[in-house]
């Protein structure tokens, strides 16, 4: 008996790892058209225990079903694979104390920083008896400890037909690293740093270089380019428990030394990556170069799993940094205050072209300019900088204050001046880039677009808030060697539009506020912006005409790279090239393609 059951059990696993073909799409209807979906845990192609205990075995043992992170306060956790009890009155007091604090959210298994996406079904709560449902998670998730066990987690979603969720440190605005019923590759763990002071690679490039693994974060980078001798620096995102290799390199990313190298993407030499094939290539300039151009900004989760990518190095210079503040300290007056917001903006094509990078936050009566960076300045150099905006400020009679500060390298001002960021935040957020032209000729415009933003409309009025980034892309690197959007080498700010979402919105509420961010937060933007563009990572994926805003005249040939490499639709991303007839429907959940 037991063995005749050993005999089944292994025949199977030989005809399916032999024989089979892909699992084929699942027929649904929804709404009057016809969908070929993934497969999720309640249909019968999905797979059985022996299936993924055989792959738990194959990823030794780092399979785990997916429970979400605010469970143990909840008397049990109702997943798809039945209900398990979940309360941990320890484990529930340190999810609710850390639910907003970044470092604790990236370390779980699967959590997503802002909650929107996960549908946020499963807080914290003082009510054990409240209900904990899966949400928009995944099912299961790989903890992955090497390339072999990321080429398992893609080679079972391919032949069995699951969604499939590549999730770094779930920093995405958008959602992108969860998905409903999917099956989760944790990439954390990859955490390899190696540098170089020569790169030896094909291509021109000579100078320092660094290959990280997929896990690092932009500190740790930081942190350890900072300890070379002589110390270096790489181009990252300005939040520190961004990821590098995940999406940031992959939708194009910005920091502080993008005026003098442009974007992350412009800075990468090679990668090591895992196709949709399950076929291990690295991608450079010499071999796979469509693969190596399109992972330079094409849009993340689209066209392999990153395994390693190799990023130039840059000498450390002296910086200074500066902040302005303007807000209800110093005025109530709403009109001062834009006037404020005006005269600040009016010089930013001037700022960016003295290689500034600056970031800020703009809400209602709330201008928070920090920090202003000048890598290889002098505080005073900065200030000279800036000096036209302080005189207009007092011409205008606009209360402020600002301060300067020197630092020997660009990593001390990193961890002295960027503020640390939240977590658990629910909201939704798009974006829009001007360009020089527009500042010069459309100030005014832009900062009503921005008036705009704070207040969409009459019942949520002083809601929304904007993240603005003075920067050049194309300062130091005017034409684009990478896949982003040619618009940003005339970049002066792009800025982050969100729009918070209240807890527990109903459907048609969440629809009416994505409508208010596409049609009139964005859509402000974009007129104000005529020659801008917007960004993959930090833009509204439900806009129109998403392939030209995101990519412009690049998009054709991503379009074509994409279905080269991944033709079946192994990776998804929302609106990542080649994703325009996949669609997740009925109320957010199955990821399927139209049949019709
Ligand atoms: C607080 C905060 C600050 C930010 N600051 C900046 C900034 O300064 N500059 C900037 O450009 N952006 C910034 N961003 C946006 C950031 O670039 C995106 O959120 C980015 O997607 C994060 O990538 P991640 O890999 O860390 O996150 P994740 O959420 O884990 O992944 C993001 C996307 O990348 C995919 N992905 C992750 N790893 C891999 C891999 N190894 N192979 C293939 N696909 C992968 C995921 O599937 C997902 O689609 C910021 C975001 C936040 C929340
Ligand atoms: C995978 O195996 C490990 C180690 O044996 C075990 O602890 C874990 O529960 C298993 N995961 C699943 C989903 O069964
Ligand atoms: C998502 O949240 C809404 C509102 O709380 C709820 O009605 C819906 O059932 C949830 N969907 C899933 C899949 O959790
Ligand atoms: C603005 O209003 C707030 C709240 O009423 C008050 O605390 C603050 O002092 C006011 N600011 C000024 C400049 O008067
Ligand atoms: C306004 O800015 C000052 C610093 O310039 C800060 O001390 C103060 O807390 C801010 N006030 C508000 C209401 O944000
Ligand atoms: C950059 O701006 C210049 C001048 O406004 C314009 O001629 C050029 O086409 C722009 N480049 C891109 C890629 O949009």
């Amino acid at each position: 008996m037991a063995w005749c059951f050993f005999l089944v059990v292994n025949l199977s696993v030989f005809i399916s790892s032999v024989f089979s073909s892909p699992t084929p799409l699942v027929e649904r209807t929804w709404k009057g058209m016809k969908y070929g979906c993934k497969c999720y845990s309640d249909d019968e192609c999905w797979p059985n225990d022996n299936s993924w205990n055989e792959l738990n075995s194959t990823v030794n043992g780092n399979l785990l079903v997916h429970i979400p992170p605010g469970a143990s306060c909840h008397n049990k956790f109702d997943g798809p694979l039945g209900a398990v009890s979940t309360y941990d009155a320890a484990a529930c007091a340190e999810a609710t104390n850390k639910w907003s604090d970044e470092s604790w959210t990236v370390d779980k298994p699967a959590a997503g920083l802002w909650t929107y996406f996960t549908n946020d079904t499963c807080r914290p709560t003082t009510n054990p008896a409240a209900p904990c449902t899966l949400g928009y998670y995944g099912v299961y998730v790989i903890r992955a400890q090497s390339r072999k066990h990321i080429k398992a987690g893609v080679d079972f979603a391919r032949e069995n037909n699951l969604r499939l969720i590549i999730r770094n440190t779930g920093h995405d605005f958008i959602g992108r690293s969860t998905g409903w019923g999917a099956l989760v590759i944790n990439t954390h763990n990859f955490q390899d740093i190696e540098f170089t002071t020569e790169y030896d690679g094909p291509g021109d490039y000579k100078g320092g270089a660094v290959t990280l693994g997929a896990g690092v974060q932009g500190r740790t980078l930081l942190t350890q380019a900072h300890a070379q001798k002589p110390p270096v620096t790489v181009l990252t995102g300005e939040c520190p428990t961004v990821g590098v290799a995940g999406g940031l390199v992959q939708g194009g990313g910005h920091g502080p030394l993008t005026p003098l190298h442009g974007l992350v993407a412009d800075t990468a030499l090679s990668f090591d990556v895992l196709t949709a094939d399950g076929e291990y290539l690295t991608a450079n300039s010499e071999e796979n170069p469509d693969l190596f151009w399109a992972l330079k900004g094409g849009g993340p989760s689209a066209f392999a799993v990153v395994l390693s990518v190799t990023l130039k190095t840059f000498p450390e210079q002296k910086t200074a940094g500066v902040f302005i503040n303007i807000n209800s300290t110093h005025t109530n007056d709403t009109d001062l205050f834009w006037e404020g917001v005006r005269s600040f903006h009016k010089y930013s094509n001037e700022i960016v072209a003295a290689g500034i990078y600056a970031y800020f936050e703009l809400m209602s009566l709330r201008l928070h300019v920090k920090p202003i960076v000048g890598v290889g300045k002098t505080a005073a150099e900065l200030e000279a900088i800036l000096q036209p905006v302080f005189d207009e400020f007092k011409a205008k009679g606009i209360p402020y204050d600002t301060g300067s500060k020197e630092f020997d390298t660009l990593f001390d001002l990193y961890i002295d001046l960027f503020e640390d960021e939240t977590a658990g935040t629910s909201a939704l957020t798009g974006g829009w880039m001007f360009t020089h032209q527009d500042v010069e000729e459309n100030n005014d415009e832009i900062i009503e677009a921005f008036k705009t933003v704070t207040s969409p409309r009459d019942d949520l009025k002083e809601q929304g808030f904007l993240i603005g980034h003075l920067w050049d892309a194309g300062l130091n690197v005017p034409v684009s060697n990478s896949a982003t959007n040619p618009r940003f080498r005339n970049s002066t700010n792009f800025a982050i539009v969100a729009l918070p979402v209240p807890f527990g919105a109903t459907w048609d509420q969440k629809e009416d506020l994505q409508n208010v961010l596409t049609n009139i937060q964005d859509a402000a933007m974009r007129k104000a912006g005529p020659n801008g563009c917007a960004y993959v990572n930090e833009g509204d994926p439900y806009q129109p005409d998403w392939q030209d805003r995101f990519w412009g005249s690049e998009y054709p040939k991503l379009l074509e790279i994409r279905k080269k490499w991944d033709p079946q639709g192994v990776f998804y991303a929302v609106s990542t090239p080649g994703t325009e007839d996949w669609e997740v429907i009925e109320y957010g959940t199955r990821l399927c393609r139209r049949t019709e």
